[in-house]
């Protein structure tokens, strides 16, 4: 008879409870599909008194997270800590080391020491498996690692980060205030313990790292992307896009260009009746271009327990059935240095609201610095008072621009000579158009 697969799972609070219930009920099926059964012998939470809503009487507790990664009777450590720091660093490495493998929705580790981390579980000939660490429930890591190994990948953009998402389907079509939004989204679960880290973009750029290493063969290299987050998204914003066909969404970009690999997080313009645009709340969408594959885009969950619990039992089922893949699609030593492609290279379409003036000359003026960078325009809207700009200011007027594709170097030297003409009042708006 198959011994059942011992599991320790280190941190027990949405995800790692959420997995316990579902080992329970999938015990049967687990056991059917992946030829042996599924047992969560060992925890570690800090708490051992705190009311989970589930069953812990039979199983083993640990204080420390390094002694449950390194407890004999355990044959795959599950890591549900979080942070690129100890103890969960430290506890994923003694799991390793001691020839254990290890799931982790850890993002942050990942982005962080992936390379490493991936060298030392083929050093010891162990999974280290990281559905989770992406897009929650979506199956993206496998698509790109297995579904399509035989594929060469072009761009792969997504929203991959729910909280973010939820912001922004709220604001635009409840018409809220941005920090109402983020409330909401942090009671329901899906933020950061740091909300900033979601809204400011960079628990997108984490997964984007995993995701283009995965896609492009490079190392994971979270220093190589260019990041933005969406604090400074005004509802006007997202009415003009709406006027002009747009829905705005942070998106995460990885995409391979003569110039290297751009990498890039920001709150981006997509057409209206594009997939992604469809995609609305905490849900989370990636959209592959590869060569004769273009696009396909997955589309589910991707924050909050039930979602992130569904992608690591996956993975403990991989582990189960005996399938181990070189973490990032190839051997740690075989990823290479990211040839980055510069920001002010970067190349598409711009959306740009700025206060104009409201005098004779100032369209004129605005249109001549474009010119000078030869930015052309697809168009120009010139709102009055009392439409969607709040942020309209007493013998100001909103102008909305959006231009055909040019260059990012062009659009801040033209910026910045319209603010040296002192026809504007504040700091324009810039939000980047993808072609989807
Ligand atoms: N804070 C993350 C999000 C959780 O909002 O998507 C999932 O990684």
């Amino acid at each position: 008879m198959v011994t059942p697969l011992k599991v320790g799972v280190a941190g027990l609070g949405t995800v790692g409870a959420a997995l316990i219930a579902q080992v329970a009920r999938q015990q049967e099926a687990l056991a059917a599909r992946c030829g042996r059964a599924i047992e969560i012998a060992a925890v570690c939470a800090r708490s051992k008194a705190k009311d989970r809503g589930i069953d812990l009487k039979k199983v083993q507790w640990f204080s420390d997270p390094v002694a449950l990664a390194r407890a004999p009777g355990i044959d795959v450590f599950v890591e549900l800590i979080g942070g690129a720091g100890d103890p969960a660093k430290s506890a994923v490495e003694a799991a390793l080391a001691s020839g254990k493998s290890v799931v982790t929705a850890n993002k942050a580790l990942l982005a962080k020491h992936g390379v490493k981390l991936a060298a030392l579980a083929e050093k010891h000939h162990v999974a280290l498996n990281f559905e989770a660490a992406v897009g929650g429930a979506i199956p993206i890591v496998k698509t790109l690692r297995e579904g399509m190994a035989g594929n060469s990948f072009e761009r792969i953009y997504g929203i991959l980060n729910g909280t973010c998402n939820y912001i922004l389907t709220r604001m635009e079509q409840d018409k809220l205030p941005f920090a109402e939004c983020l409330k909401e989204a942090q009671r329901l679960g899906y933020a950061e313990a740091d909300p900033s880290f979601d809204i400011e973009g960079h628990d997108t750029a984490q997964k984007l790292a995993i995701l283009a290493s995965l896609a492009f063969g490079t190392k994971v290299d979270q220093s190589a992307i260019y990041v933005e987050g969406i604090s400074s998204i005004a509802p006007a914003d997202l009415s003009a896009a709406d006027e002009l066909g747009y829905r705005v969404k942070l998106l995460g970009v990885a995409v391979k260009t003569q110039k290297g690999i751009e990498q890039r997080v920001h709150p981006t313009m997509v057409r209206k009746d594009s997939a992604i645009a469809q995609v609305m709340g905490v849900t989370n969408a990636v959209t592959v271009d590869a060569e004769g594959i273009n696009p396909l885009t997955l589309i589910g969950p991707g924050a909050g327990g039930a979602a992130t619990a569904s992608a690591v039992l996956s993975d403990i089922g991989d582990i189960a059935r005996g399938v181990r893949t070189a973490p990032f699609g190839r051997p740690a030593a075989l990823l290479r240095s990211v040839r980055k492609a510069p920001m002010q290279r970067h190349e598409g379409g711009y959306y740009i609201r700025l206060l104009a003036r409201d005098k004779p000359g100032t369209a004129a003026t605005i249109a001549t610095r474009l010119a000078e960078q030869e930015i052309s325009l697809e168009s120009i809207v010139q709102r009055h008072h009392g439409r969607a700009d709040s942020d309209a200011k007493a013998g100001s007027v909103p102008v909305i621009l959006i231009t055909y594709a040019t260059t990012e170097d062009a659009v801040r030297k033209a910026l910045a000579a319209v603010g040296r003409d002192r026809v504007i009042s504040g700091m324009p708006q810039v939000i980047r158009i993808e072609k989807n």
